[in-house]
């Protein structure tokens, strides 16, 4: 498989914000990689896995996103991606999926998945808006046994079921390759 250095400009709304490959560290980002992950034993499982990308603006890290091997080879999931809570809702976390997207086709994969809670109404939407498609659902994943404590709710709603969406990712890049000017 041929790997495509991921560096790319991309707009949102916050302005261009840089979209590279993370070299350093993982326990840089962990306080990133925490705002998606409530389990400390799951995380440490996998915070050095796989490759991670990096939002950055004026040479700060505002969100990363985790791609990592699934399953199926010619499948990558998101293993874990967040965007720091003062640049949310800004087009961040889609241009991270579409740095993500573009790493996956260059890596010859087909498919990207994802998991999220079935309890975060705001992540099924925001990952429907990416277009992911719902594809199953695994219930009571989220569980102490797992490292999830008992009793977390998201919106009222008890955090237990776990969905996973996919997307086909084949067929030409179309990433913004640069920054406007
Ligand atoms: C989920 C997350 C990565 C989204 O990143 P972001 O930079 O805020 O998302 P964007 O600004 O690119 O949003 C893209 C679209 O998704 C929507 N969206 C993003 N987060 C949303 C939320 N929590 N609720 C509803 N819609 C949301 C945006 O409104 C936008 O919609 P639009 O296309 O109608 O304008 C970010 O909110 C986050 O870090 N959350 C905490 C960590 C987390 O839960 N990570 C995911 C674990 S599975």
């Amino acid at each position: 498989m041929t790997a495509e250095r991921p560096e790319a400009s991309r707009p949102t709304t916050a302005g261009v914000v840089r979209v590279e490959e993370h070299s350093g560290p993982r326990s840089a980002l962990r306080a990133l990689f925490e705002l998606a992950e409530d389990s400390p034993a799951a995380l440490d499982a996998y915070i050095d896995s796989g490759r991670v990308l990096v939002a950055t603006e004026g040479g700060r890290v505002v969100g990363q996103l985790q791609l990592t091997d699934a399953d199926e080879p010619a499948t990558a999931e998101i293993k874990n991606m967040a965007v720091a809570p003062s640049h949310q809702g800004r087009g961040i976390g889609r241009a991270l999926v579409g740095a993500a997207i573009d790493v996956a086709r260059s890596e010859g994969r087909t498919a990207l998945v994802v998991a999220t809670a079935a309890a975060d109404t705001g992540n099924l939407r925001f990952y429907q808006r990416a277009g992911f498609r719902m594809r199953s659902i695994e219930r009571d994943a989220f569980t102490a046994a797992t490292g999830y404590p008992p009793g977390l709710e998201i919106d009222g709603i008890e955090l237990r079921d776990r969905v996973w969406l996919d997307m086909h990712v084949d067929g030409p890049s179309t990433a913004t390759k640069e920054a406007p000017t």
